[in-house]
């Protein structure tokens, strides 16, 4: 089988580009739905229905298991479909699926607990020792997933969303890095204003914005540990495999890369991020 990894566009090639190193055999399909990014503004429901025609372009390229490699898709649509359509969709096809995010391995690395870990609920006031501050698309901040359930876990950590509506548009348009980095100052200034001070540590809460990780380190105050999302899901998707002997990722190191906007090379932010030139095929 394969693994599918789903992004609205060059985004989740951040994460897709750490599965590849943990899985160097593996065989993976890289889905970029750049025909409707960026999904950040969009109303939730648009977002659920995209996702799910995403995963299904890829289940039906033979992968499995599908990594929405998207904190917008991730947040919004995942739940949703986990509960209400993919087990009817997996009866249908025959065959052993599954669509995982990366929602919930960032707040596993965030806290330092595993998922299922949930924080007894005392009465008596916490102290918050530790601000996190969470860049995202409004979708995201709107879904206040980090907030809720990084909270449910630990109640000594404060997260602050700060949603940058322009950034990934910017970023799947290789807008100039100047842009980028007045852009990311500008954010990073303003969650700090709101805060009263700067983060502790930080979430990129979009996959887009690991393609820019060392503007966001140079406009936080240095030394500012970030969750790295590209990491965390790797390890997730390492415990999901041995805890799931049913989907065993191929060996032919087959990478394909699909896109539904024009298919062709990727811009020069995206190549040197990826480190050479990436061609995407018709989706
Ligand atoms: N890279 C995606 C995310 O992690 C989506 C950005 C967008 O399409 O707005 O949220």
């Amino acid at each position: 089988m394969s693994i599918g990894v789903f992004d609205s566009g060059v985004g989740g090639l951040s994460v897709h580009r750490r599965l590849v190193e943990r899985f160097p055999r593996a065989d993976f399909v890289y889905l970029a739905d750049q025909a409707n990014a960026p999904y950040g503004g969009r109303p939730g429901e648009e977002i659920v229905e995209l996702t799910r025609a995403g995963a299904i372009r890829l289940f039906d390229e033979g992968c499995d298991v599908v990594v929405l490699a998207c904190n917008t898709a991730a947040s919004v649509a995942l739940r949703r479909l986990q509960q209400t359509w993919l087990p009817g969709y997996r009866r249908e096809v025959g065959r052993p699926l599954n669509i995982l995010g990366i929602v919930v391995p960032t707040i596993e690395a965030a806290t330092g607990l595993p998922w299922e870990h949930e924080a007894e609920l005392r009465g008596d006031k916490v102290e918050k020792l530790d601000v996190l501050g969470v860049f995202s698309t409004p979708a995201t901040a709107k879904s206040r997933v980090y907030e809720i359930e990084i909270d449910k876990r630990r109640q000594d950590v404060a997260v602050f969303s700060e949603p940058c509506p322009e950034l990934a548009r910017m970023i799947e348009d290789g807008a100039p890095r100047d842009a980028l980095a007045a852009t990311i100052a500008g954010h990073v200034k303003a969650l700090a204003t709101r805060i009263g001070r700067s983060p502790d540590r930080a979430i990129l809460g979009c996959t887009h914005y690991e393609i820019v990780a060392d503007l966001f380190q140079a406009a936080l105050p240095p030394g500012t540990p970030l969750i790295r999302q590209p990491d965390a899901t790797a390890d997730a998707l390492e415990r999901y495999f041995a805890r799931h002997p049913e989907f065993q990722p191929g060996e032919s190191a087959v990478r394909r890369f699909l896109t539904t906007g024009k298919p062709g090379a990727q811009h020069s932010l995206v190549e040197t991020f990826w480190g050479g030139p990436l061609s995407f095929g018709r989706a």
